[in-house]
């Protein structure tokens, strides 16, 4: 774990909605770590790691000022990290079903990149997941697409599509990135066929290692303990799918 200013060598449109920032850091980072992104004239935000080899990349939705920020940047341009923190995947289960929902399929590519093992991609429409299929060809056993609008893929939302795989295939471990409402439908159905998953979770952050407290869910701290969690951890989270806490700690509810 390390800070450090890194000069950009590249910055894509990964599709309609958001861009992938590339830039060399040799700092070791495992799948499921995330990085504290800084650049003059914006707040510092937490990023995943969407490649964790010695040439890193941060996938982001464009969705505010500071994502906007980064948006703006251009080859040559400096960004400071600080990083890689907590916990990331364990990837030591046999088979593996990784699911990435929205910016989320990004964070769960290097999962893929380290073990060929089938994936779900799932998105609102087929200009936020077609950037998806290529991955899937290169790196996945199988890979299956769905949309909620049916653009692309299977007309259903992830879950629903988990659940026809689950039908011809059989996994050990589901492995998950995503909008927190997708996550919450799918530990459900992972409690009722009793399959073990790990899942991101995300809180607002300000420290990134442990120390402010910003991002409690229940007694953990996302940055530090997580903000990869067990099926039995996030079983015990009362406040998981519930709501989550604002820059200023107030609890807002998702409903
Ligand atoms: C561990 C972690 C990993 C993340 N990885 C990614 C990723 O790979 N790609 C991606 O697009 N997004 C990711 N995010 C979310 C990303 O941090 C926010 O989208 C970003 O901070 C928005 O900032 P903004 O100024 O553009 O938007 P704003 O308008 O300021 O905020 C929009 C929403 O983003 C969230 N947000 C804002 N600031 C923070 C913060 N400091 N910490 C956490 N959430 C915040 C809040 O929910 C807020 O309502 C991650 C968040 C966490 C906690
Ligand atoms: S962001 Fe400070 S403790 Fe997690």
């Amino acid at each position: 774990m390390s800070e450090a200013v890194v000069t950009i060598k590249s910055v894509e449109q990964t599709n309609k909605y958001s861009k992938t920032i590339r830039f060399d850091w040799k700092e070791p980072a495992k799948p499921g770590q995330f990085v504290m992104v800084w650049a003059p004239d914006m707040d510092e935000i937490p990023l995943s790691l969407s490649s964790t080899d010695d040439e890193k990349s941060i996938t982001f939705k464009v969705i505010g000022p500071d994502t906007e920020c980064l948006a703006g940047k251009k080859a040559g341009d400096r960004l400071r990290v600080r990083g890689p923190y907590g916990n990331g995947y364990d990837l030591s289960a046999k088979r593996i079903l990784v699911v990435g929902g929205g910016i989320g399929i990004a964070p769960i590519t290097p999962v893929l990149k380290q073990k060929k093992v089938d994936a779900v991609f799932a998105a609102r429409d087929a200009a936020e997941v077609s950037y998806a299929d290529p991955i899937g060809a290169e790196y996945c056993k199988n890979h299956w697409i769905c949309t909620d609008d049916g653009s692309m893929g299977e007309h259903c939302n992830a879950v629903e599509m988990v659940k026809k795989v689950m039908k011809d295939h059989e996994y050990d471990m589901i492995i998950a990135c995503g909008p927190e409402v997708m996550l919450f439908f799918l530990l459900k159905y992972c409690n009722e066929a009793n399959i073990q998953c790990q899942m991101s979770l995300e809180r607002y952050m300000k420290c990134g290692c442990g120390v402010c407290g910003a991002c409690m869910i229940n007694e953990h701290r996302v940055c530090r303990d997580g903000p990869v969690f067990t099926r039995e951890q996030i079983n015990g989270m009362s406040d998981f799918g519930k709501g989550r806490r604002d820059a200023s700690g107030a609890f807002i509810s998702f409903r």
